[in-house]
């Protein structure tokens, strides 16, 4: 069985860095998934649901390893953190690139390809997930693919506490992917803002850019299913560098309205989401789960107004947000 996990990571890995053909990359990464699948301990990662912290939920272990057949998503991570590690190795010539891996999941899914690429001389990961079931699966995957030498340390921890706990620790690249369309629900807003302080000057955080966009969806007519879509603008940006005093909790923005929209037709606000995982490595509205457009349910027409508020929790439940005209 395990001679068949390597080759299917084998596999998985040549489709994911070398192919584009999106059939191979799915089927690749579904036996992989298997693999993994059939090789963890069934009962360990079901043993653990998900945990509550005020920044947002972690998923439990079980949709966390689910997470890796959202292709598009599982490509362009890895494609970025490869992209990522090349960019720290051209910054410190002949130095070995610690990576710490925020938020792992029971298969440390993002870092078993990149395996492919170099070797434990060249990098060593710290792997880190608030779920015990996950870091001890992780751990006994990356034993069973005879990947120990690029594992430097395993935490079990919220990265939360961990980057205040930690801060003599300085990490070459972080990485990260905890988090849902819009920013809602997950923690990644407040795990990319405290991160900095465990990055080296140099270091390189992953994702490098969150872009939440507003779009109007426009009605054809009163009553009608057909739609069009008019965009608006982007409202919010997420890097490492998002200051915690210009960040708060909430995401709050003005926009306004494009001038032209016919007076009696009803509009939805949709709120894309564009990911810059690292360098060329982007995910498109609406390319992924994670960046599928997120429509609200109240419909307004231009007399309502032209100018609107907008404001959520970043982590929080979406019915938290709130949208107000202001003039
Ligand atoms: C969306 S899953 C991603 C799993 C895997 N890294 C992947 O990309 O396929 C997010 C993972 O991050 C973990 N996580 C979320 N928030 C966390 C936090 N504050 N501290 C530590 N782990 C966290 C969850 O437990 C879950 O395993």
């Amino acid at each position: 069985m395990f001679d068949s996990l390597k080759y299917h990571l084998k596999n998985a890995s040549d489709a994911i860095l070398y192919s584009d053909d999106k059939n191979f990359q799915n089927v690749a990464i579904t036996f992989l998934y298997n693999e993994l699948d059939e090789a963890s301990q069934q009962s360990l990662i079901e043993s653990q649901k998900d945990t509550e912290t005020p920044e947002g939920f972690c998923l439990a272990p079980s949709e966390a390893a689910n997470c890796m057949l959202d292709t598009n998503r599982t490509v362009k991570f890895v494609r970025g953190l490869v992209g990522a590690i090349e960019e720290a190795q051209n910054r410190n010539p002949g130095e070995r690139i610690s990576i710490l891996y925020a938020g792992c999941g029971p298969f440390a899914t993002l870092s078993l390809p990149v395996t492919a690429i170099f070797t434990p001389d060249d990098i060593g990961f710290t792997v880190l997930d608030i779920h015990e079931a996950s870091i001890q699966n992780a751990k006994r995957i990356i034993r069973l693919l005879g990947l120990r030498n690029y594992f430097d340390e395993y935490v079990c921890q919220n990265a939360l506490d961990y980057f205040a706990t930690h801060q003599e620790k300085k990490f070459d690249v972080i990485i990260t992917e905890t988090m849902a369309s819009a920013l809602f629900d997950e923690p990644q807003a407040a795990i990319t803002t405290k991160a900095a302080p465990l990055l080296k000057k140099n270091g390189i955080f992953v994702p490098e850019r969150i872009v939440i966009g507003v779009k109007l969806k426009v009605y054809k007519a009163v009553n009608a299913d057909d739609f069009g879509h008019i965009p608006v603008g982007d409202i919010f940006t997420l890097t490492k560098d998002t200051k915690p005093d210009s960040f708060s909790p909430r995401l709050r923005a003005n926009f306004e309205i494009p001038p032209g929209l016919e007076d009696d037709l009803p509009f939805s606000i949709v709120l894309n989401t564009k990911i810059k995982v690292f360098g060329p490595h982007v995910l498109d509205e609406g390319e992924a789960g994670i960046t599928r457009p997120v429509t609200l349910k109240r419909k307004y027409q231009k007399r309502d107004g032209s100018k609107f508020h907008i404001s959520y929790p970043l982590g929080g439940d979406p019915k938290e947000l709130r949208i107000r005209v202001v003039e």
